[in-house]
């Protein structure tokens, strides 16, 4: 990858550029419209949000406003644990689209795994929703968020159609590498949710040393990271220095060794999420 235009391949031959704008925790309005906006100016060309994050609407309103064409954009959203379900998805998908006033979504991602025993059920359920818009042609590529190899192994015993994306928390220190093996094993990509660990990296001293080594901060060392092993890093900032920041990581390469070092952490920090123990 040598630039943001630059894009990975989906299984169904969508090209999806290869660093995302991440939204979650940007407040719905001015603060929302205007990151979205500047990212776009920077070069993102990819937008993250989630009908949960409440932003849809700016997300929407900074996409019509800004000066680059919507095809040149590719914006996902994600389907609310609330709405899980083969009718009701179908309704909150049309709210979302109505929130972000696009005539069709490129990602959408049913965003928490249903989990207890009727977990599988609705997870399958909700997927043929998502089957369902996909084959009308509503939306270009559609996926999971969250999903461990458990949750999608009982999700393909139905699903017609393999999911194309996986959206999962991933950064130095917290890798979930069975997941992301069985991951590349189906061609399903897999995007890097929180990076920087929520930024609960930052302060690392292990891979403040590596970042310097490439005069690079700890947040570009981050994302180079999950270029370097092949995931789609979805950085999330509201400050104009710091989304300029984490695209300016085309022109050093991590070492092998390094790349070793950082795959290698101990945990550090992170959401504390767990697919399996969520209650909302
Ligand atoms: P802010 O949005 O106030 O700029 P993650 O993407 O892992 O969820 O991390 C997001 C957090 O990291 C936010 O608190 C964000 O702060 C912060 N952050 C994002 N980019 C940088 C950067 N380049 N340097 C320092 N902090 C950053």
């Amino acid at each position: 990858m040598n630039s943001l235009i630059d894009t990975f391949k989906l299984s169904n031959g969508v090209e999806i550029p290869c660093i995302g704008f991440g939204t979650w925790q940007t407040p719905e309005g001015q603060v929302a419209i205007d990151t979205v906006k500047y990212a776009i100016k920077t070069g993102y060309r990819h937008i993250d949000t989630a009908a949960i994050y409440g932003n849809e609407k700016s997300v929407g309103q900074a996409v019509a406003e800004s000066e680059v064409e919507r095809k040149e954009l590719f914006i996902t959203t994600k389907l609310w644990n609330t709405e899980r379900g083969y009718e009701t998805t179908l309704r909150a998908f049309e709210q979302s689209m109505k929130n972000l006033k696009l005539e069709y979504l490129d990602l959408y991602l049913i965003h928490w795994p249903a989990i207890g025993e009727e977990g599988a059920k609705i997870n399958s359920e909700t997927w043929k929703a998502f089957e369902k818009l996909y084959k009308e042609g509503r939306i270009r590529s559609i996926g999971v968020s969250n999903f461990l190899e458990h949750h999608l192994r009982s999700l393909l015993d139905t699903a017609e159609i393999v999911p194309m994306v996986n959206q999962i928390e991933y950064h130095p220190g917290y890798r979930q590498q069975d997941t992301v093996t069985f991951c590349e094993s189906h061609n399903i990509l897999i995007e890097a949710w929180s990076p920087l660990g929520t930024g609960r990296l930052l302060k690392n001293p292990e891979l403040a040393e590596i970042a310097a080594k490439y005069n690079k901060s700890v947040a570009q060392l981050c994302i180079k990271w999950c270029l370097q092993n092949g995931t789609l890093p979805l950085p999330k900032s509201i400050t104009q220095q710091r989304i300029l920041e984490n695209t300016q990581l085309f022109d050093f390469t991590i070492t092998d060794a390094d790349m070793k070092t950082c795959n290698d952490l101990p945990y550090i920090g992170g959401s504390g999420l767990h697919p399996d123990e969520i209650d909302f």
